[in-house]
């Protein structure tokens, strides 16, 4: 990376290389980045974007003009791409991926990416992956397939109820998931999610419920209790001609406790203020209650003494998935595995910031036997990298949202692409 821009060590040369601001499904600025290689192969990536975010994230660059989209506006992460990054990455022949990424990262130049943007950075990584898959004739996840990995189709966790930072209902807990763990086929999940959704917004409007829609897709009901949810999901479920559990369509929740654990080191839940030991009793509870097989960001990111309780407490029975906590940063999750915090990963390319270190994290996980939940951020577009992530890492879940609204679909229909071009490929959770 030291040697002259002539050079001549590597395939790859890019020729163009330029960003715009685009929209995201919260009619937020984000922006879309292009690479051309020599050529004239090109490829397009969309950057997400989180609401409910975790500390420790790759720092997102907005503007702060309050004259423009008050405030949110990301023209300087636009002019980083088209500028110092441009100049950096064209006229250089790249080995591979991983060199483009060490490149960014060193020309950025901090740890969270906060110069240039993570929201710069990731979406070249991702336009220079999709380019470099290209060139190498290859369909995007068969290029993210790891060596000795077998890749799958993953199941998918329709987000359908929506509640925390992501709607304006009463509802503490984020996100309430289905999980057709069971589904024969990925067209029979995608088919089994989008079934319940629709029974779901019957069920509602039966009871008198609004069925508007939070930031993910998933319905924001007037309720308050995630116990009365879960029976509701339940009936959805059976109502659309399932059977609720392991077998058939499971639940998964992500309570993304961050947010509601306040200055006085409660959980504040449905009115109560719970200590970490009460949360994991109540978790406990729920789950011999109804299906619930997996619980993400139960507790805090603060709260690691707590987490090794969860983790002690639910670790055998339950999918224990750390966001907040791990940020997709492969440095925390070896930390995580050596003290035994949660037993899962959620993935999300734009915490950390480049494609290279999201499988890094992946990695990791495979290594320390951590499962891993691919996933979206509340803020979308219609780019699917995401999917071909899950399929080619062959990690067997991925959560993408509602079985609705164009940003989220984008992901499930990709999957369904994948899955009709490749009907050889396994559908579900990889076996223990
Ligand atoms: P975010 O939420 O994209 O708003 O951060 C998603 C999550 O917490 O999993
Ligand atoms: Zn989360």
């Amino acid at each position: 990376m030291t040697a002259p821009a002539t050079a001549v060590t590597g395939t790859h040369q890019i020729t163009d290389i330029g960003a715009l601001e685009i929209l995201d499904s919260r009619g937020r600025p984000t922006p879309q980045v292009r690479v051309t290689l020599a050529g004239g192969i090109a490829a397009v990536a969309g950057v997400p974007s989180g609401a409910s975010t975790g500390s420790r994230e790759a720092v997102e660059r907005r503007d702060g003009d309050q004259g423009r989209f008050r405030g949110l506006g990301v023209l300087g992460a636009v002019e980083a791409v088209n500028g110092e990054i441009a100049k950096r990455l064209t006229g250089y022949r790249w080995r591979d991926l991983a060199e483009i990424d060490a490149a960014l990262i060193e020309l950025d130049g901090t740890a969270g990416k906060e110069r240039l943007g993570a929201n710069a950075i990731v979406g070249v990584s991702m336009a220079c992956a999709r380019a470099l898959a290209v060139a190498a004739g290859r369909e995007l996840w068969e290029w993210l397939t790891p060596a000795g990995v077998a890749p799958r189709l993953p199941v998918p966790h329709f987000n359908v109820i929506n509640g925390g930072v992501h709607a304006p209902n009463p509802l503490d807990f984020q996100e309430f998931m289905i999980a057709p763990l069971g589904a024969p086929t990925l067209a029979e999940a995608v088919r089994a999610g989008a079934e319940i959704y629709g029974a779901l917004r019957s069920l509602l409007a039966e009871r008198g419920q609004v069925t508007s829609l939070g930031d993910e897709g998933g319905f924001a009901p007037q309720l308050t209790e995630p116990e009365e949810v879960l029976a509701l999901l339940v009936t959805a479920i059976t109502a659309a001609g399932y059977t609720a559990g392991r077998d058939g369509v499971a639940i998964a929740l992500d309570p993304a406790s961050s947010e509601f654990r306040h200055a006085d080191g409660r959980y504040h839940v449905a009115g109560q203020k719970l200590t970490s030991m009460e949360m994991v009793e109540r978790y406990a509870e729920i789950t011999e209650r109804f299906p619930v097989w997996l619980i993400e960001d139960g507790l805090a990111e603060d709260d690691w003494d707590g987490w090794a309780v969860l983790t002690e407490r639910l670790g055998e029975r339950v999918q224990l998935v750390g966001d907040d906590i791990f940020v997709t940063n492969p440095a925390i999750i070896a930390d995580a595995i050596s003290r035994r915090v949660a037993n899962a990963s959620l993935i999300k390319l734009n915490q950390i910031g480049t494609v290279t270190e999201t499988l890094e994290a992946m990695a990791t996980c495979r290594r320390g036997g951590y499962a891993q939940l691919v996933s979206h951020r509340s803020g979308e577009t219609t780019d699917s990298f995401i999917a071909d992530l899950a399929v080619g890492s062959g990690c067997g879940e991925l959560k993408a949202g509602a079985p609705a609204r164009g940003e989220r679909v984008a992901k499930y229909n990709r999957l369904l692409e994948i899955a009709a071009a490749r009907p050889d490929l396994p559908y579900g959770v990889p076996p223990a």
